[in-house]
């Protein structure tokens, strides 16, 4: 198989380290994407030895910060001739009080759409270099359980609660995925495929900080007992990142085991996917580099 480079955020832990280390496995190059160095330097070294694979880097960002993304995507082109593969791993929820960035977005709705939006947006030209280019989104079941969108308040400053903030950045992030490859079709852009994945439920630090509320939390906490590992929840995203079988596929929503379902639908149609992606590119633009698509 031809050596691809690959970059995987959040790859420093959970689901996002196995699928890192898998792809080492495999030989590529992988670009290990972490928020916090030490951690990321951590796992550059047990990727390493654990596989004998010495093309691992590592890559750091807060993708809290939009700004800090932006940075990393250029650092990212500075560094690398192209990219072949962008995983888009890194997410969360968060507390059962809204909570905002230092750039003043809500913080969910920022980790989980704007940052893997502007990640695609940065590195499309890198990827445009690569013969056969792929980006895969990571989602969640989830995104049926947001409930009914509200395109006047996008920032849940009328409506937060972690579970909707969660199930609507990841219902908004499906919309976007298939937006953008709808751009990249209509530009004549065949190199590149997005598509996105949901793991299903797996053991990860996923949901594990005590600040949801007390329903939430414990929900979460007995969950962790009766969920399998998160080798099961990287099987799809390992998956999609080098399959022959998906070359070609891209606007698609694979289950985790790597068949193509139909998200939840109930309020999609595409006058509100394109509300949501205006609504991305008005908060993205003042972080879009000369470089980046559109
Ligand atoms: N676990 C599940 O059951 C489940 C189900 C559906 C979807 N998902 C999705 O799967 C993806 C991976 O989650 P996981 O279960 O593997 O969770 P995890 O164990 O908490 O790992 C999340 C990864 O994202 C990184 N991350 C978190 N906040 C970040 C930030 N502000 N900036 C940069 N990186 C950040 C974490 O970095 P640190 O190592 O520094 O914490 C970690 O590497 C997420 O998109 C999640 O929404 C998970």
């Amino acid at each position: 198989m031809e050596n691809k480079i690959i970059l995987v955020t959040g790859a420093t832990d959970g689901i996002g380290k196995i699928t890192a280390t898998s792809l080492a496995e495999q030989g590529h190059t992988v670009i290990v994407h972490g928020r916090n160095k030490q951690k990321a330097e951590t796992v550059l070294n047990e990727i390493i030895s654990k596989t004998g694979n010495k093309k691992i880097d590592i890559l750091i960002a807060d993708m809290l910060s939009l700004a800090d993304v932006k940075r990393a995507a250029e650092e990212f082109e500075q560094k690398y001739p192209k990219l072949d593969v962008l995983v888009n791993n890194a997410g969360a929820i968060f507390s059962k009080n809204r909570e905002t960035t230092t750039e003043g977005f809500e913080k969910t709705i920022t980790l989980n759409l704007m940052a893997p939006t502007l990640l695609m947006l940065s590195l499309e030209k890198a990827l445009e270099k690569s013969s056969s280019a792929r980006i895969i989104n990571m989602y969640s079941a989830m995104h049926k359980r947001g409930g009914k969108p509200d395109f006047s308040d996008f920032q849940l400053e009328k409506s937060y609660k972690p579970d909707r903030a969660y199930g609507l950045s990841k219902l908004y992030l499906v919309w976007a995925t298939r937006h953008f490859a709808k751009l990249l079709k209509e530009k004549g852009i065949k190199n590149i495929t997005v598509n996105g994945t949901h793991p299903g439920a797996v053991a990860t630090n996923f949901g594990q900080e005590p600040d949801k509320g007390f329903l939430i939390n414990t929900i979460f906490k007995v969950a962790l007992r009766f969920m399998p590992k998160p080798e099961v929840g990287a099987v799809s995203s390992i998956y999609l990142a080098t399959s022959p079988e998906v070359e070609k596929i891209t606007g698609e929503f694979f289950d985790p085991k790597n068949k193509i379902e139909k998200p939840d639908d109930k309020y999609y149609s595409t006058a509100n996917e394109q509300i949501v992606w205006d609504y991305c590119m008005s908060i993205l633009q003042p972080y879009l580099s000369q470089n980046s698509f559109l």
